[in-house]
């Protein structure tokens, strides 16, 4: 039985690990479970898979899971301490990192440094610090798997291959809702159009995420770090049928690509039972009807969300960390109603140009970049707020 633990449990990504572990009884032992305020759903968990400890957001989110769920034998710890104790546990061989941002830095830092394989959905961790985190899993020989879709589907045509063979990674995009509305009609976007993803069902922060195209600059960030390549040698197509997951081109100009249903399952199991392939009961494309593949440039005017990462991977240092932190609130702020959506791109681009070119040798220069890229987002967010509704 191989020991999992699982941050952001009760997500998107979290609940489909569960129903990867639910499709093979006796192979994985959940060891460990944390989450942040989503009691119910955490002790659903927990009354099912009986983990020998659970992390919960907070005092009040605990008290209120000791509520709901029966926690005799299971160590209950809170917050970011316990999150790390969930992702250090000796049992626990592997961690799936699928919490959402910055908040899953510090614990999957420490799996890694305490030799755990990741698989890792988190990809804002990557971006933010993914030297150091590299540079642990070359320390302690730990494994670092993407669940990330494309990722996925890069590691595993790059599987066997000499890097010097490798031309060019295409990572594939859908464009997301707004892939053919104007430039112009952005600014009067709303929440509930931004949250309608034209292919995937995913969780709130990466659905906007990729109706601006970060979601896929932050994708490039975390490819460079987890195969290697610098980022010119990273490319975005636009593929609206999100069929073909992403593409390999080699120096002699084949192109290698995974192609499959979009089912997050099979990327959390690639993950999860690399190098081992599993009978899933997940079905394969249907190739008896007729099918489009479409290929597209980005309009990277129309997203500049897609330059900003590439700006800040270049830039390096503790630049991704800013990009991310930056994000991160204009995409809060824009969920909450405080920013307009082209208010994501400006207070980004804002903070960018702010960042001070400083190297990120530790994690507490890292998260100082966070912390300061944060303060620095909130005000240039504030001064975009949309102007109060006057009656
Ligand atoms: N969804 C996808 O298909 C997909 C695909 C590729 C990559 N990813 C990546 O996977 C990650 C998770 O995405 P998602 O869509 O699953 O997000 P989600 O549905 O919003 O779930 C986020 C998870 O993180 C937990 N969390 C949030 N704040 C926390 C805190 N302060 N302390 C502890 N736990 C906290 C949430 O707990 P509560 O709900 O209990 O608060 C929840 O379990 C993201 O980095 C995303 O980019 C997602």
């Amino acid at each position: 039985m191989k020991g999992l633990s699982i941050l952001g449990s009760t997500g998107s990504i979290g609940t489909n690990v569960l129903r990867v572990v639910d499709a093979f009884p006796g192979r994985f032992e959940v060891v460990g479970l944390a989450a942040g305020g989503n009691a119910e759903v955490l002790a659903e968990q927990v009354a099912r898979h009986r983990p020998r400890i659970v992390s919960a957001g907070d005092a009040a989110a605990l008290e209120q899971l000791s509520r709901l769920v029966d926690l005799s034998g299971v160590r209950a710890v809170v917050g970011r301490e316990g999150m790390v104790e969930v992702a250090t546990r000796d049992e626990a061989r592997m961690v799936v990192a699928s919490a959402v941002g910055a908040v899953g830095l510090v614990p999957t830092y420490r799996a890694l440094e305490a030799g755990k394989d990741v698989a890792l959905a988190n990809k804002e961790t990557l971006v933010m610090a993914g030297e150091l985190m590299l540079a642990r899993a070359r320390e302690t020989g730990a494994r670092l798997l993407p669940i990330d879709s494309e990722h996925c589907a890069l590691h595993e045509c790059l599987d066997g291959r000499r890097p010097e063979d490798v031309r060019r990674l295409i990572l594939t995009a859908s464009g997301g809702p707004f892939r053919d509305r104007p430039r112009e009609s952005l600014a009067r976007v709303t929440r509930e159009e931004a949250l309608a993803h034209p292919t995937w069902r995913m969780g709130p922060k990466i659905t906007i995420d990729s109706a601006t195209l970060m979601n896929k600059g932050l994708e490039v960030i975390e490819a460079h770090w987890l195969f290697g390549m610098p980022a010119a040698k990273i490319d975005v197509l636009v593929h609206p049928q999100s069929v073909v997951h992403s593409m390999v081109e080699l120096v002699d100009g084949t192109v290698l690509a995974q192609l499959g249903v979009t089912d997050m399952r099979m990327p959390i199991q690639y993950a999860l039972t690399y190098p081992e392939k599993w009978e899933a009961a997940i079905p394969g494309l249907d190739f008896s009807k007729a099918m489009r593949l479409d290929f597209a440039p980005p309009d990277r005017s129309k997203f500049p969300c897609l330059s900003l990462a590439y700006r800040a991977l270049e830039k390096g240092g503790t630049a991704p960390a800013a990009l991310n932190a930056a994000n991160e609130e204009a995409v809060a702020a824009f969920l909450d109603g405080r920013a307009p959506f082209l208010a994501i791109p400006e207070s980004i681009e804002e903070v960018l140009d702010a960042e001070p070119e400083a190297g990120a040798a530790t994690l507490e220069d890292v998260l100082e970049a966070d912390r300061r890229a944060r303060e620095r987002a909130r005000r240039a967010l504030a001064r975009r707020a949309p102007a109060p509704v006057t009656h």
